[in-house]
């Protein structure tokens, strides 16, 4: 990528952030505060205030009513989808006992306790335990690689319903081959394959009608209603 298109994203970024700002700043403040001390397995990277917000317009469009949030950290990808419709709930799952114990706190906070309720597991063990529908799925613990869990995830959404999936700027550092990270670090040293695959097989999922927003990187797939 050009140097000059990192700099107009992140002068149009900084524009948007001081007209919607983001009313979760604390806890990503707090997110990154804890990776630091964590350790190095940690990989708590929220997705940050712009993904956020298109993946909660997505939410409120929806009017989803019962979300899921995959690879939730400390619970900043939650509050963003708890608050973006009246009375909603979120089922939140982390691999970290850490993390569920922070984000207990963190949504008692910012009075969502009511609304957001935590799993501590694997993603694919919990979500073999969940009875859906689920109206909405933000899955924020892919990086990659198709998920094991692919396929439950489409048996919890309700027809219509949706799957959001963040990190996929990975596609553009994939197809552009000019990765912003070594990514090989997180995902082995095929990770460009991994992320061209998964596109592909979401791209043509029978059960998905699916579109990329590269900036900010959000990936929307909606089920589609049995015909
Ligand atoms: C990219 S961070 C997401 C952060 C979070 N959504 C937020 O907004 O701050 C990935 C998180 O998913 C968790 N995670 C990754 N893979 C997981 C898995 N297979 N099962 C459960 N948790 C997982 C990690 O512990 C980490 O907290």
């Amino acid at each position: 990528m050009h140097t000059s298109d990192l700099d107009s994203r992140r002068m149009i970024q900084d524009f948007l952030s001081n007209v919607y700002g983001d009313p979760f700043d604390d806890v990503l403040r707090r997110a990154e505060a804890h990776r630091e001390s964590h350790g190095t397995a940690c990989g708590l990277f929220p997705a940050g205030p712009h993904v956020m917000r298109l993946a909660a317009t997505v939410a409120r469009a929806c009017r989803a009513r019962r979300m899921l949030d995959l690879g939730t950290g400390i619970g900043y990808s939650a509050l963003w989808l708890a608050s973006a419709v009246d009375g909603a709930t979120v089922e939140a799952i982390d691999r970290f006992a850490e993390h569920v114990t922070i984000g207990k706190e963190v949504v008692e906070a910012a009075g969502l306790s009511g609304r957001i309720s935590f799993i501590h597991g694997e993603v694919a063990d919990v979500l073999n335990d969940l009875h859906g529908p689920y109206d909405l799925i933000h899955d924020d613990a892919w990086f990659a690689w198709e998920p094991p869990y692919l396929e439950r995830v489409v048996q919890l959404l309700s027809p219509g319903g949706v799957l959001t999936i963040p990190n996929w700027f990975l596609l553009e550092d994939a197809i552009v081959g000019e990765p912003r990270k070594d990514w090989a670090e997180f995902a082995g040293p095929k990770w460009a394959e991994g992320v061209i695959a998964y596109a592909r097989r979401l791209g043509t999922h029978p059960h998905f009608y699916v579109t990329w927003s590269i900036e900010p990187p959000l990936a929307v797939a909606v089920k589609r209603e049995p015909s």
